[in-house]
C-alpha cells in the first residue's frame, strides 16, 4: 500500500498515529540538519519533517530528496509547535515526523518550476504534465470534470439518452474548414472529421430516439482564437417533438446546474432574451457583452437636414450614422487612440481614423464640430447626453460595417477602460430570430447563418418563396454570457421539400444534394418528427467558469496557436511509404524540393 491519507487530510485531531504518504517533492529545505519536505498529491500538502535523531537512514536520504521526486513516507503525526503554524494550507497544523521514505523515482532538473507562474506558453505545452502538476490546473481540470458530470447528471435525469456518433465521417457543413482522413480501403476517398455531430443527431431523431444527447468531440480547421481550438468538445442536444419555448428552460436549467456545480453560483432564470436585431443595433455584435451600458445610438434623427456633405450622402444612401459614448474617457491617450483606430479599421472601418467629439473644459473638441449647425450641436449633445469628460465615437456607412465597427470599438474602450475588472457579474442571455442567410461577397452567392438544416420562422416563407432572402428569420437562438457565445442552435427543417428548397437556396444542386445529402432527404421521407435542438461550448464554459481568459487553460492537452501539439509533436511528417498506402501524394513536398534545387 503506498498510502494511508492523502496530502490534504491530516489535522492535530490524527496527532499519534503513523500514516504513510505518497508523492511528489514540492520543496526541500535545510535547516540546520533537519529537512522539511513539503509533500504534495493531487490533493493538497503536508510537511514533512526529517530529524536525525528520529531515524538515521530515513534523515540521511532526505538530504538528496530533489524537488518533483517521487517518494513514499511513513510517520508520525505531530502537532506543529506553536507559532510554526502555516495558515494557508489545510494540513498547516501538523507536520508529519519520517520514520521511513522510500524514494519510488528521482526527478532529473526540470525546465520550469512547478510552484511558480510562468508566461512562456510554448514550454508549458511542450512539459504539459508538468504544466497539469500546478496547482491551478490541476484545479481547472477538476472543475471541468465537475461541471461536465453535472451536465451529463442532468441531462440524464431529463430524459436524454448518450449517443456516441462517429468520428470518421463525412463533411458537415458547420462553416469551417474539414480536417480529412484518407481512407486506404476506398482509394482516393477521404472521411472528414465532425466539425459537429449535427446530421447525425437529426438521424437519431428520425430514428426515434426522442432526447439524445453526447459530450463530444468536433474538429474545425480554422483560425485559433483565446476561444477556439482545432478540436474542442461540445455538449450536443436534439430532441423531437419540441420547439423552440421547450430549448429555453431546459438549457437553463442544465447551465444553472453547471455553475452550480462549478463555482457554487445560484443563476437567475430566466435569461433574458434579444433579438439579433437589436444585439446588431445596439450592441453591434450578435453576442454582446451586457455587463456595461455605452450602447450604440442611432444619429438619424438629429442628422435627418443636415448640409454635412458626408453624412447626407451616406443617409441618402440608406446608411446610418451611430455613435457611442465612452464616458469619461475623454482623457484616452494617444497611443491608445491609435490603437483604437488600428482595430477598427481591422474590424472594416473603410478610413483611416474613428471620427470623435470630446468634450474638456467645458469645450467639444472635434474636427468635425465646425461641419455642424447649432441645433444640431445641441441634439448630438443632448441625444448622446455628452457631459464633461466623455469622447463620442462616430461611423457612417452601411449599417452592418457600422454597428460591427462600433461593437468592436464599445469593447475595446471598454478593455481600455478596464470597465469590466473585478466584475463578478454572470450576464446570461438569449440571443434569438438570427436572419437565416446572409450574402457573401467572396463568394458571391447566400450563405447559411447557422447552417443549412435551420428551420426558416414560418411567417418568413412567403419572402423565401419570393426570393427575398434577406429578410428570413430563422427559428435559431444562441445562448450568450458575458460577450462569450456559450452555445447556439435552432429548430430544423424536418420535411424532404423544405430542405431541398434549402440547398438550392445555397446553391447545391439537385445532383451535389443528391451526392451529399441523400442520406438526410431520403431520412425525411420515412416519418421525420419535428425536432431541434443547440450544442454548448463545454471548453468555453470551463474557461469561463474557471476565471480563465484561454480554453487552452481549461484542456489538458490543447494545440497552440498554429494548431501544433507541442508535447508530442503534432502534426508530423509522415513516411512516404504510409503516404502511399493511402494513396495520397504530398505537393508540399515536390514544392519544397523544387525551392530547394
Ligand atoms: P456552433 O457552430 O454554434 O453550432 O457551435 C456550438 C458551440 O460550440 C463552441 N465552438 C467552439 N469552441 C471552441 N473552439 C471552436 N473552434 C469552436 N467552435 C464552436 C461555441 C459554439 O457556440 N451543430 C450546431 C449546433 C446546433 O445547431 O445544434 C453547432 O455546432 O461555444
Amino acid at each position: 500500500m503506498y498510502r494511508t491519507h492523502h496530502c490534504y487530510e491530516l489535522r492535530p485531531a490524527h496527532s499519534g498515529q503513523t500514516v504513510t504518504l505518497a508523492g511528489w517533492v514540492n520543496s526541500v529545505r535545510d535547516h540546520h540538519g533537519v529537512i522539511f519536505v513539503d509533500l504534495r498529491d493531487r490533493e493538497g500538502i503536508t510537511q514533512i519533517v526529517f530529524r536525525p535523531g528520529e531515524n538515521a537512514d530515513a534523515a540521511e536520504a532526505s538530504h538528496k530528496l530533489r524537488d518533483e521526486d517521487v517518494i513514499m513516507v511513513t510517520g508520525r503525526v505531530d502537532p506543529r509547535l506553536p507559532g510554526t503554524e502555516n495558515a494557508k494550507v489545510d494540513t498547516g497544523e501538523i507536520e508529519l515526523i519520517a520514520a521511513e521514505l522510500t524514494i519510488l523515482n528521482k526527478a532529473d532538473v526540470l525546465p520550469f518550476q512547478i510552484d511558480k507562474e510562468i508566461s512562456n506558453e510554448d514550454l508549458r505545452l511542450k512539459y504539459r504534465y508538468l504544466d497539469l502538476r500546478r496547482p491551478r490546473m490541476t484545479r481547472n481540470i477538476r472543475l471541468r470534470h465537475k461541471i461536465t458530470t453535472a451536465a451529463r447528471n442532468f441531462l440524464d435525469e431529463t430524459g436524454f439518452i448518450e449517443v456516441e456518433t462517429p468520428i470518421l465521417s463525412n463533411p458537415t457543413p458547420e462553416g469551417a474548414r474539414d480536417f480529412l482522413v484518407p481512407s486506404r480501403l476506398s482509394p482516393g476517398r477521404f472521411y472528414a472529421l465532425p466539425q459537429a455531430p449535427q446530421q447525425y443527431k437529426q438521424m437519431l431523431q428520425v430514428a426515434g430516439l426522442e432526447k439524445y444527447f453526447q459530450i463530444a468531440r468536433c474538429f474545425r480547421d480554422e483560425d485559433l482564437r483565446a476561444d477556439r481550438q482545432p478540436e474542442f468538445t461540445q455538449i450536443d442536444i436534439e430532441a423531437s417533438f419540441i420547439g423552440e419555448e421547450d430549448i429555453y428552460p431546459l438549457i437553463e436549467g442544465l447551465l444553472a446546474r453547471m455553475f452550480k456545480a462549478g463555482p457554487d453560483l445560484e443563476i437567475p432564470r430566466p435569461f433574458p432574451r434579444m433579438t439579433w436585431q437589436q444585439a446588431m443595433d445596439e450592441y453591434g455584435s450578435d453576442k454582446p457583452d451586457t455587463r456595461f451600458g455605452m450602447k450604440i445610438i442611432d444619429l438619424a434623427g438629429v442628422f435627418a437636414n443636415t448640409e454635412f456633405k458626408i453624412f447626407r450622402s451616406v443617409l441618402d444612401g440608406g446608411g446610418v450614422v451611430r455613435a457611442i459614448n465612452a464616458k469619461g474617457f475623454a482623457g484616452i491617450t494617444t497611443g491608445q487612440m491609435n490603437r483604437l483606430n488600428e482595430l477598427a479599421i481591422q474590424a472594416g472601418l473603410p478610413v483611416k481614423t474613428l471620427a470623435f467629439i470630446k468634450c474638456e473644459g467645458g469645450e467639444y473638441k472635434s474636427p468635425l464640430w465646425k461641419f455642424f449647425t447649432d441645433p444640431e450641436k445641441a441634439d448630438i449633445i443632448k441625444t448622446l447626453a455628452i457631459e464633461e469628460g466623455d469622447i463620442v465615437f462616430f461611423v457612417a456607412g452601411a449599417w452592418e460595417m457600422v454597428s460591427t465597427v462600433l461593437g468592436r470599438t464599445r469593447l475595446d474602450v471598454a478593455g481600455m477602460m478596464e470597465i469590466n475588472k473585478g466584475s463578478t457579474a454572470y450576464n446570461f442571455l438569449w440571443v434569438t430570430d438570427f436572419p437565416l442567410l446572409a450574402f457573401s461577397p467572396e463568394d458571391n452567392a447566400w450563405v447559411a447563418v447557422h447552417h443549412p438544416f435551420t428551420r426558416p420562422k414560418a411567417e418568413d416563407l412567403p419572402h423565401l418563396e419570393a426570393g427575398d432572402y434577406a429578410k428570413v428569420r430563422a427559428v435559431a437562438y444562441d445562448v450568450v454570457l458575458n460577450g462569450y457565445e456559450l452555445g447556439g442552435g435552432s429548430i430544423r427543417i424536418h420535411e424532404k421539400d423544405l430542405q431541398a428548397k434549402m440547398f438550392s437556396v445555397l446553391g447545391i444542386s439537385p445532383e451535389e444534394q443528391q451526392e451529399k445529402f441523400s442520406h438526410l432527404l431520403d431520412a425525411f421521407r420515412f416519418g421525420a418528427p419535428p425536432h431541434g435542438g443547440l450544442a454548448l461550448g463545454l471548453d468555453r464554459i470551463a474557461m469561463l467558469v474557471s476565471g480563465e481568459d484561454s480554453i487552452r487553460e481549461v484542456i489538458a492537452f490543447p494545440k497552440n496557436n498554429k494548431g501544433a501539439d507541442l508535447m508530442t509533436d503534432s502534426p508530423t511528417r509522415i513516411d512516404f511509404k504510409l503516404l502511399r498506402e493511402v494513396y495520397v501524394q504530398s505537393t508540399w513536398k515536390e514544392k519544397e524540393k523544387a525551392k530547394e534545387e
